[in-house]
């Protein structure tokens, strides 16, 4: 017999009441991001037909639709609040990839901590993140609010975050539910196509894409959103085997699981069948709540009255299977409320007690991480710049605001950007000479689609060749130019999708127009994505990727450029050298014919990808110190596998300036029963070091780094793992590491 506030309610509810907690709407003041939009809002809130809210943008607004809810439902069960909190809530830090690239998971604890206090005092209980999708392909343009392409790293982030938003708990006061999200495999779609279906074997879903959201469980989320995709030919959000199956089953995540915006409903454009067979299939799968398509609220009442028999669905349920599904459910919506405090209080958050945050720590945190997030690509001295230098800033990031919020910012402002001339000014007490060279993009159609969410694609409608000229006349009158370029906001971001992840045109016109000056040239790209840089590349002196850093992104950027900060970022993900080769990462399977100079044709490559053309790899970035690594020593070279040995490597910054060495160890495993990884990142340290200072970083090795699935199919997993000679790379990025072997004695 079950006891408590759930029990009680659950046995006082009518299926009508049961059902009405599993629609979750949007309150219509936020980003209408798919076809259904929730519709007479207030008469269903009236008819105790709602059982959550996204999308308030205030207080108040959140608050009176509690009163609303409160009003219309017999047994007073209150809703809770959710919002897209992704970098930030109003205080916008830099995009998500862009925090993974400081590798720093005090910081990502930090800033998923001070947003979730500034929305738990808009009355918001749960945040619709941390977004852990691995992604190795920048063509989809969700790439910009995930961690990156690593699964240890994105398991680190997915901790960290859940740690931030939700404290010891996602009842305490200004602390928010995390929910993982999307689960899963969101990030491998087809050709980089958003919402497009993935098919992979299971062991890299084991591998590669289930780990965060294991590790997000582990640190106790309340919460998981499935995605929109299909995987292995069916619809995440039909997907029992890995939704109550991995997720529950194996994973033993005991919260809630809401769907994507629309995304019941969107099962019978993927082909499963009309509204109530997709209905009673994203139910069966365990999706709790339906987002804003409110096809469980349509079709569930007669699904429960008279079952479903639709072979040519292979679905059959009786009307009580369906009464048995609601309830399990409806008591998963309950158990989340309860979890939150509102069955004890329905006003918990709502009552205008828990203050927000000061904003100026927002603004130092954010500023702050900016410059952490950014990753210095190239430098040939020229950086950091002195104050006293006449710089030109020229380029459509120069003076911009809107596009240094991100995408999915959606509570952010960008009257809060401070520009980067502005930045500069502040700095370093002079103006910058200032050009715009060049527009962000010059299609109108795409200039269109871009401003969907806003205008941040603003024209200079002069012809190309007078913006150059005036480029040109400012960067022959200056000591040093600074191109500030990159993409527009909504360049990466949902559905924002692309063939060629490059700089676009008229801006590597602008720089190669620039770089025939022969003056020093500094390149700053505020993108979303890793981009293949090209010539862009080859062009700058100094190379500072920058993404879109948020609200104090440029002032990052500034103390970067001016040496008030030493740059620190790591990438997160492997930057292409050729949008080609996508996708990509550092840890690819190697090829029987792997090696460049064995074969002139017939090797693995790409006709028209010359050798020396190398992407910027993953776990790469440059400091203004300079640091050197001593032979890596093991404690031992051979050890029974279930010993933690020792890997030491002295780091030295032989360099004047102070810097923050972030140490990675990688393995491979050079015979093994399947094909392994080149190389797979198992661990990470971070190391601040002085001018002339040296480290010992203690790494410990454990044979469970080791491990491998083989899985015919997902209920057929072995985790194997051979014994044996191992390899540990040690380095500052996965490319430039040293070796050592161990062998573990089984
Ligand atoms: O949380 C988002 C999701 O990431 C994409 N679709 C809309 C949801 C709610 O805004």
């Amino acid at each position: 017999q079950e006891q408590g506030a759930v029990a009680q309610l659950m046995a006082a509810m009518t299926l009508a009441e049961k059902i009405g907690q599993l629609n979750l709407l949007a309150a219509g003041e936020g980003l209408v991001t798919g076809a259904g939009q929730s519709t007479s809002l207030s008469g269903r809130l009236d008819a105790g037909q709602v059982g959550a809210i996204f999308g308030t943008k205030s207080l108040a607004s959140a608050r009176a639709m509690q009163e609303r809810a409160l009003a219309g439902s017999r047994l007073k069960i209150p809703l809770f609040f959710a919002e897209d909190v992704i970098h930030g809530h109003r205080t916008v830090f830099p995009l998500n990839i862009a925090l993974a690239c400081s590798w720093d998971m005090t910081l990502i604890e930090d800033t998923a901590a001070f947003a979730a206090a500034e929305a738990a005092a808009e009355g918001l209980h749960l945040a619709f993140a941390p977004m852990i999708d691995i992604s190795r392909d920048p063509r989809w343009g969700r790439v910009a609010e995930g961690p990156g392409e690593d699964p240890l790293l994105a398991a680190r982030i997915a901790e960290a975050a859940t740690r931030g938003f939700q404290g010891q708990d996602p009842a305490g006061p200004g602390r928010l539910a995390a929910c993982l999200k999307h689960f899963v495999a969101y990030g491998a779609p087809q050709s980089g196509r958003d919402y497009d279906n993935v098919s992979l074997a299971w062991e890299d879903l084991l591998s590669i894409y289930l780990p965060p959201f294991e590790a997000g469980i582990a640190a106790g989320a309340a919460c998981v959103m499935t995605a929109f995709n299909a995987v292995n030919k069916l619809p995440m959000h039909a997907h029992e085997p890995l939704v109550e199956g991995w997720l529950r089953g194996r994973a033993g995540f005991a919260g809630l699981v809401v769907s994507d915006y629309t995304g019941v409903r969107e099962l019978s454009a993927h082909g499963l069948g009309p509204a109530p067979v997709v209905v009673a299939r994203a139910l069966q799968a365990g999706i709790d709540m339906d987002m804003v398509g409110e096809d469980y609220l349509r079709e569930l009442p007669a699904l429960a009255e008279d079952g479903l028999d639709a072979p040519e669905a292979g679905l059959s349920l009786p009307a009580s299977g369906i009464v048995a599904l609601i309830d399990r459910a409806c008591r998963r919506v309950l158990q989340f409320k309860e979890r939150l405090g509102l069955l004890d209080d329905p006003f918990r958050g709502l009552d205008g007690t828990t203050p927000a945050p000061a904003r100026q720590a927002g603004r130092d945190l954010a500023r702050r991480a900016a410059a952490r997030a950014a990753v210095l690509l190239k430098n040939d001295g020229t950086l950091p710049l002195s104050r006293s230098a006449r710089v030109a800033l020229i380029g459509p990031m120069a003076a911009d605001r809107a596009n240094m919020l991100g995408t999915w910012s959606v509570s952010g402002s960008a009257r809060d950007v401070v520009p980067l001339h502005e930045a500069v000014a502040a700095l370093t007490g002079r103006a910058p000479a200032r050009a715009w060279g060049a527009n962000i993009v010059d299609e109108p159609w795409l200039e269109q689609r871009l401003n969907v969410h806003g205008v941040t694609v603003t024209r200079d409608p002069r012809p190309e060749p007078e913006l150059l000229a005036e480029a040109l006349a400012a960067g022959r009158a200056a000591d040093v130019i600074v191109a500030a370029v990159g993409e527009a906001r909504e360049h990466a971001g949902e559905s924002s999708s692309v063939l060629s992840p490059c700089l676009p045109a008229p801006q590597c016109r602008l720089i190669a127009a620039l770089a025939g000056l022969g003056k020093p040239l500094v390149v700053v790209v505020f993108a979303g994505r890793p981009l293949a840089l090209g010539e862009v590349a080859t062009q700058a002196d100094a190379l500072l990727y920058a993404w879109h850093g948020g609200v104090a992104g440029p002032e990052g950027v500034a103390d970067l450029l001016f040496g008030a900060a030493s740059p620190a970022g790591r990438l997160a993900a492997t930057l292409p050298a050729h949008p080609g080769q996508m996708p990509l990462s550092h840890a690819a399977e190697p090829t029987g014919r792997p090696d460049p100079g064995h074969f002139a044709k017939f090797r693995t490559g790409w006709l028209d990808l010359p050798d020396d053309t190398r992407p910027f790899p993953f776990g790469f970035g440059l400091g203004y110190g300079r640091i050197a690594y001593d032979p890596p020593r093991l404690s031992e070279n051979a050890a029974p596998s279930d010993q933690v040995v020792e890997l030491r490597v002295t780091i030295r910054n032989a360099g004047a300036a102070r810097m923050t060495e972030t140490a990675q160890l990688y393995a491979s495993d050079p015979v093994a029963r399947v094909t392994r990884p080149e190389r797979w990142l198992i661990d990470f340290r971070q190391v601040g070091l002085g001018p002339g200072e040296s480290r010992e970083v203690v790494f410990q090795v454990r044979a469970e780094q080791f491990r491998y699935p083989v899985a015919p199919a997902l209920d057929a997993v072995e985790w194997l793992r051979d014994p044996g000679l191992i390899r540990l790379h040690v380095g500052p990025n996965s490319r430039d590491t040293q070796m050592v072997e161990l062998t573990w004695l089984d």
